[in-house]
């Protein structure tokens, strides 16, 4: 990894699959370690937030930033949100440097119009330029069962470059609470860019009677 691409913002976009918990979590951890976020929040995530969880997420980017330092109660990192329709943005042009993108969570209809080269939004943009810039994007696909279309869709995106990284739980690292698994997630899908996010107890063998 060159200099530029260490100082470089990564990307945390989130789509209208459950699991935004995870997405919560992650912006906190990224935040906290005084990483510089671009952030872009689907119209789907709004909607899923709503619905779910009751909460209101504001579109605009200087009452979403609000929103995210108050929700995440962290001053650390530097954070700019996006609005999920503007394709003007910074980081839906290659020659924006960053680090890489996570899509935490994907949803089944963003995965399909990525593999399809289809952009309707900032969200998919961004993970094109990702895939053409050849820079890494990790997608992390929340649908159970997957059907075909899910699959042969996943298999393309896998084919074009990304890492797809479906939040699945684990049970060797003794999770006691919730919390314990959202982070267990989290930081797996970071290992995936090389990121150290957090403490982890990492599988080191079985125990010992
Ligand atoms: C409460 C709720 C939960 C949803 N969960 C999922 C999900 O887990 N996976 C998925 O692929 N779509 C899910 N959807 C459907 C997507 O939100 C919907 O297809 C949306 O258009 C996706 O938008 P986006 O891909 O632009 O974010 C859910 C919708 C709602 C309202």
């Amino acid at each position: 990894m060159s200099n530029t691409e260490v100082r470089a913002p990564i990307v945390l976009a989130v789509s209208g699959a459950s699991a935004q918990p995870l997405a919560e979590r992650a912006l906190q951890l990224l935040l906290q370690a005084g990483e510089q976020v671009e952030l872009v929040v689907s119209r789907g995530a709004i909607g899923v937030w709503q619905a779910e969880l009751g909460v209101r997420v504001p579109s605009e980017p200087e009452a979403q930033e609000r929103f995210w330092r108050e929700r995440t109660a962290c001053s650390s990192g530097s954070l700019r949100c996006h609005r999920w329709n503007d394709q003007a943005a910074a980081i839906a042009s290659g020659s924006h440097r960053t680090r890489g993108m996570v899509i935490l969570p994907c949803s089944m209809g963003a995965v399909g119009r990525i593999a399809a080269g289809v952009a309707t939004d900032l969200l998919e943009r961004c993970a094109d330029v990702h895939l053409k810039e050849g820079r890494p994007l990790v997608i992390c696909p929340r649908e159970t069962p997957w059907n075909l279309v899910h699959l042969r869709n996943l298999t393309a995106l896998a084919e074009s470059g990304a890492r797809i990284a479906p939040p699945v739980p684990a049970w060797y690292h003794q999770p006691q609470r919730i919390e314990d698994m959202v982070d267990f997630l989290v930081i797996r899908v970071f290992d995936c860019l090389g990121y150290d996010l957090g403490n982890l107890q990492r599988w080191s063998g079985p125990i010992q009677p």
